[in-house]
């Protein structure tokens, strides 16, 4: 028996009762699924799974995909290692859905604290379905028939410009040319309306002229962290997040610098936002 713990007003919801180690039934996964179209992100606490646990439960939701730049855990190349220590901090900084440079980007994605640091080092996610919600119908009618390009590497632009960077990504950027996304696109399973740009990846709105595309743009990256829209969750060792990568963003908190950090991730294949 699942219990559920709302954490926010717009998303979130820690769920007790379900051990990730053991294999999920048909009915697990359906509950799973109908609990991220409600919550978006949810939140599992002293889940000590391995790489290809997490990547099981990762698969139990459907196909998995596997990052261009990000070193991945030894035999699992699905799996990515998101870490910063003092040499090497992380450059994950802005809000985001994750992979939006792919036609395809992930439906979701299954996080998990591997090292947390001390003090620190939370991640906040955002609703865009309630980001959707607080626009006037006004602006939801205009960017309803907009497309918004989103680009590889233009997210990974401080990485490519790093000694020796173009050449370790020049397989990335030549395999991530620039795509193309609705600016409010439909969940698909629950038909709502979502904000689908993102300060990372997106780089423009086709069909205005730059200044008008940067205002926009400048005002929904400003709209879709409204703090009434996050949660806010605190790692401890062996915690999961799954979320739904359409219908929310999210931002890990820098401010544990220069104490170590190490999450693992695998994202779920989605389909083409429309
Ligand atoms: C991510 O951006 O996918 C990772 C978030 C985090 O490390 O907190």
């Amino acid at each position: 028996m699942l219990s559920i713990k709302p954490l926010a007003g717009a998303l979130g919801a820690q769920i007790h009762g379900l051990d990730l180690q053991k294999d999920l039934n048909e009915n697990d996964i359906a509950q799973l699924r109908e609990l991220l179209n409600q919550y978006e992100v949810i939140f599992f606490r002293d889940q000590d799974i391995t790489g290809k646990r997490q990547r099981d439960l990762a698969r139990a939701f459907g196909p998995l995909q596997t990052h261009p730049a990000y070193k991945t855990v030894e035999g699992i190349p699905e799996l990515t290692i998101l870490e910063s220590t003092p040499d090497n901090p992380t450059k994950i900084e802005a809000w985001h859905s994750d992979m939006t440079f792919r036609e395809h980007p992930p439906m979701g994605t299954v996080l998990k604290s591997v090292v947390v640091p001390p003090k620190g080092g939370d991640t906040m996610w955002s609703s865009m379905t309630a980001a959707y919600d607080g626009l006037s119908s006004a602006m939801q009618s205009f960017l309803g028939g907009l497309t918004a390009v989103h680009d590889f590497s233009w997210g990974f632009r401080e990485s490519i410009a790093e000694p020796g960077g173009r050449e370790r990504l020049s397989g990335a950027i030549e395999a991530n040319p620039p795509v193309r996304h609705p600016v409010i696109r439909v969940h698909p399973e629950t038909n709502r309306k979502v904000i689908f740009v993102n300060s990372l990846f997106t780089t423009h709105i086709e069909g205005l002229v730059p200044a008008e595309s940067q205002a926009i743009l400048n005002f929904l990256f400003t709209h879709v962290a409204r703090v009434e829209f996050t949660v806010r969750f605190h790692w401890e060792p062996h915690s999961i997040a799954i979320w739904d990568n359409r219908s929310t963003q999210h931002k890990p908190v820098n401010d544990y610098f220069p104490a170590y950090r190490r999450m693992e991730r695998i994202t779920i294949d989605g389909d083409r936002p429309y």
